[in-house]
């Protein structure tokens, strides 16, 4: 990454508009190469720059940019103790990668990384996903187990629960939950969970939770996006959220739930859960491999299963991924 680039981004995040002249002073460029220079940069961005006459440069939207010292001075006591490393990165190919690469390397539980832009996002599934710069929140939490992974069953529905009560405080129609961990408003999709396992069979093991959360992404940002989306702004109705003060509330809901699943498991969070679920008692399918099963959304059982009323009676599934039965198959 170019570190000039990055230097000249921060500048602009104001908003505001900034002179040629005073560009080209701080950074050693010549006048004739500030512009090209500047659009370049934008464009490695994603950015969309404005030139005024007269005025100088400044981006459409104004950036608040992910800061350490923000973040933990956000942070309850509580929070600051559970969190042992914090490394922000402008552009990274993963979080969760990242994460996962120094969990082999020893990092301490509450080790976090965050990420302006990833380029190689990734989603549940083998997706991609979509991580833009500087416009949404990408985020990677590692936590140590000294159990073995098959305890981790429940924690992926654990830590959905606990985010969809997080933001549905902040948002007045609320947040709901797809099974296993989809975060929906207005059942489009507002942020997505991938959690990472590693460890001995018999324990100890470790958690890379990793969440991606849409917050001010353009339409144009997100035309990749294979299916509904919202962004936390939008369901806030149109508020700028800060970026800082939001990760901080993030994670100290993140880093409390990963420590008291370790000690409780999944029973606490069950009925938060069960509070947040989207399609309870809605007709929907369960696409598992090749195999489409469809039955009415019964809730999820005390192990996480997902629970379908199909024409078989109940069944419970560990694995799978859950939509909306479309109106026309219901009636037939
Ligand atoms: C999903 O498909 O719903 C899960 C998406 C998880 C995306 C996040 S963004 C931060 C972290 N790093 C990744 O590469 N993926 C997760």
């Amino acid at each position: 990454m170019d570190e000039r680039q990055l230097a000249l981004i921060r500048r602009l995040s104001d908003g505001r508009s900034h002179s040629g002249e005073a560009i080209a002073r701080e950074f050693g460029l010549t006048r004739a190469a500030v512009w090209k220079t500047l659009r370049k940069t934008a464009d490695a961005f994603g950015l969309e720059l404005i030139s005024e006459r007269g005025r100088g440069y400044r981006l459409a939207t104004p950036l608040e940019l992910l800061d350490a010292g923000r973040i933990r001075a956000t942070l309850s006591e509580s929070g600051r103790a559970h969190l042992s490393r914090l490394d922000i990165h402008p552009v990274i190919d993963s979080t969760n990668r990242e994460l996962m690469r120094l969990a082999a390397e020893g990092a301490p539980s509450g080790s976090v990384c965050l990420a302006e832009r990833q380029t190689a996002g990734r989603g549940r599934r083998g997706r991609e996903w979509v991580s833009p710069f500087g416009v949404n929140v990408y985020l990677s939490l590692l936590w140590r187990y000294p159990f073995a992974p098959s305890n981790l069953g429940g924690a992926s529905l654990a830590v959905g629960a606990v985010l969809a009560a997080v933001l549905s405080e902040l948002t007045d129609e609320g947040v709901a939950l797809k099974w296993p961990n989809d975060l929906l408003w207005q059942r489009r999709k507002l942020a997505g969970l991938l959690l990472e396992v590693a460890g001995e069979s018999q324990g100890p093991c470790h958690l890379v939770v990793g969440l991606g959360l849409n917050l001010r992404m353009t339409a144009g940002q997100g035309s990749a996006i294979d299916q509904p989306w919202a962004g936390l702004e939008e369901a806030l109705g149109g508020v700028m959220v800060g970026r800082n003060a939001l990760v901080a509330c993030l994670l100290e809901a993140l880093l409390e739930a990963l420590d008291r699943y370790g000690r409780e498991g999944l029973a606490p969070f069950l009925p938060l859960w069960r509070a947040h679920d989207a399609y309870l008692g809605a007709p929907v399918r369960l696409l598992l491999g090749e195999r489409v099963i469809e039955g009415i959304h019964a809730g999820v059982a005390d192990d996480g299963s997902l629970l379908l009323d199909t024409s078989d009676g109940r069944r419970a599934f560990q694995a799978g991924e859950v939509s909306l039965r479309p109106l026309e198959s219901q009636i037939q």
